[in-house]
């Protein structure tokens, strides 16, 4: 039945990609797998193809060549470029939303200006591309502020202002210095919001939806949670303080409304939509939408994942998602990311890992990001994030206990990660 296995591109290079693959690899369906451009660890997965993820001619003509069944399109940029319209163009199958569908996370005003349309529960903001004007703003609003980048910024593009002096160096740079590039010619000014914050992921293909356990990211490089944001150092899920009650007001307040006013407006969505909420005293709110997996929340995921990944996307793009159950491993899961010291600014590359390949605990999977064979084929650090290391448990302390053990076994030179994943949520469920 080899010839009829379907050939699989996935377009990324990061752990979530790797994990994706990982996933995907079990299934009886899937036969070769291709990564553009990979990384370290999808090596042992398939094929690494040296086209970037942006690269959405040079995608084209490799998928038409190498004839491959069905392309993922995992990361934001070649989304926000419209790689999905482009392979529809070509006939060719691709999972992943519309260049317009996914503006609702490559641009904040859109994102903003959508959810006050259609009254769904967000901060309070307005959104300025004039210098003057945005300062005008703090005179009637009291601190913090957040100041928010409006174009895709690696997370990093997001700022809590506690004093005015702070705002105003912040929109200096962003809007007179164009530190963003245009990325930045428009800010988001909101207001600030606290509780605890979760991501929920729903698969959907436009039509209906399945949501995933509850999951819960660490942004911030420090520890307690200080520092500056990150991509994520490390996941949970589920999170045991999030009911189903409360799941399902999620539901009815944020995802089902969402979805349809996507398709209302003319966007339909289709595949992982992600959005990140804040648990406020005044109820759920939407901090932002993602319109992808996010990372690491996916390497988490993909470990609680009791379906053939294959079917679901598939599903997603045929769209006859209805049609499938999704079921979820009743364990807990988690992911550690590693990370080369000094991330997420300055930090050296070319770094030997070791205790990847030496790792014999059945609960762990060792998810690689910033990773590559050098000439002499060592594993060496070749980014921020190197590996995620995850683990899955009968409850969330076990899963953690599994992790942070397996950690002692894995070293490279300037190796930084948080210790306290997941220990905010432990200490808030025994109270
Ligand atoms: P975003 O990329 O919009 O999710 O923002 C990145 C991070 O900034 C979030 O994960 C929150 O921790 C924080 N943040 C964003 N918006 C707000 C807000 N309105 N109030 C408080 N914190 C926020
Ligand atoms: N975990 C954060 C993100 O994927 O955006």
């Amino acid at each position: 039945m080899q010839e009829n296995k379907q050939k699989i591109l996935i377009i990324g290079s990061g752990g979530r990609e790797h994990s994706i693959g990982w996933k995907l690899k079990q299934s009886e369906k899937v036969g070769e797998l291709f990564f553009a451009p990979g990384n370290g660890g999808t090596l042992e997965l398939g094929i690494n193809v040296d086209i970037k993820a942006t690269d959405i001619k040079g995608l084209i003509d490799f998928v038409k060549k190498e004839k491959i069944d069905m392309t993922l399109a995992i990361p934001d940029d070649p989304l926000a470029l419209g790689i999905v319209d482009e392979f529809k163009k070509e006939n060719l199958k691709i999972f992943g939303p519309s260049k317009n569908a996914s503006q609702i996370e490559s641009s904040k005003a859109f994102s903003k200006n959508f959810m006050s349309r259609h009254n769904l529960p967000t901060a309070k903001f307005e959104v300025f591309s004039n210098y003057d004007k945005a300062k005008e703003y703090f005179k009637n609003h009291s601190l913090p502020v957040v100041i928010k980048v409006s174009g895709l910024a690696l997370g990093k593009g997001v700022f809590i202002c506690e004093s005015l002096s702070e705002a105003d160096t912040i929109l200096e740079n962003i809007l007179l210095k164009k530190s963003f590039g245009e990325a930045g010619s428009e800010v988001v000014i909101e207001e600030f919001l606290t509780g605890p914050e979760i991501s929920t992921h729903v698969f959907t293909d436009g039509k209906s939806y399945s949501i995933f356990p509850v999951s819960q990211d660490h942004k911030k490089v420090g520890e307690d949670d200080t520092g500056n944001n990150t991509g994520g150092m490390g996941t949970i899920a589920p999170i045991p303080f999030v009911e189903s009650g409360l799941i399902k007001s999620i539901k009815e307040s944020i995802i089902k409304p969402t979805l349809e006013s996507m398709r209302e407006d003319g966007n339909t969505f289709s595949g992982v939509l992600y959005p990140g909420l804040m648990l406020t005293p005044d109820g759920p709110k939407i901090l932002e939408y993602n319109a992808r997996f996010g990372d690491p929340e996916t390497q988490t995921y993909m470990r609680l994942l009791d379906t053939d990944l294959y079917d679901i996307v598939n599903a997603c793009v045929e769209g006859n998602l209805d049609q499938i159950k999704i079921n979820w491993k009743d364990m807990s899961a988690c992911t550690v990311v590693l990370a080369s010291g000094g991330y997420p600014e300055n930090y050296e590359k070319g770094k030997i890992i070791s205790g990847v390949k030496e790792m014999n605990d059945d609960s762990i999977v060792i998810f690689q990001a910033g990773t590559k064979y050098d000439s002499d084929h060592n594993l060496v650090t070749n980014g921020g994030r190197i590996l995620g290391v995850s683990a899955v448990g009968a409850n969330l302390e076990e899963a953690l206990a599994r992790a942070y053990k397996a950690i002692e076994k894995i070293s490279f030179e300037g190796m930084y990660f948080r210790k306290d994943i997941g220990k905010k949520t432990l200490e808030r469920n025994k109270l």
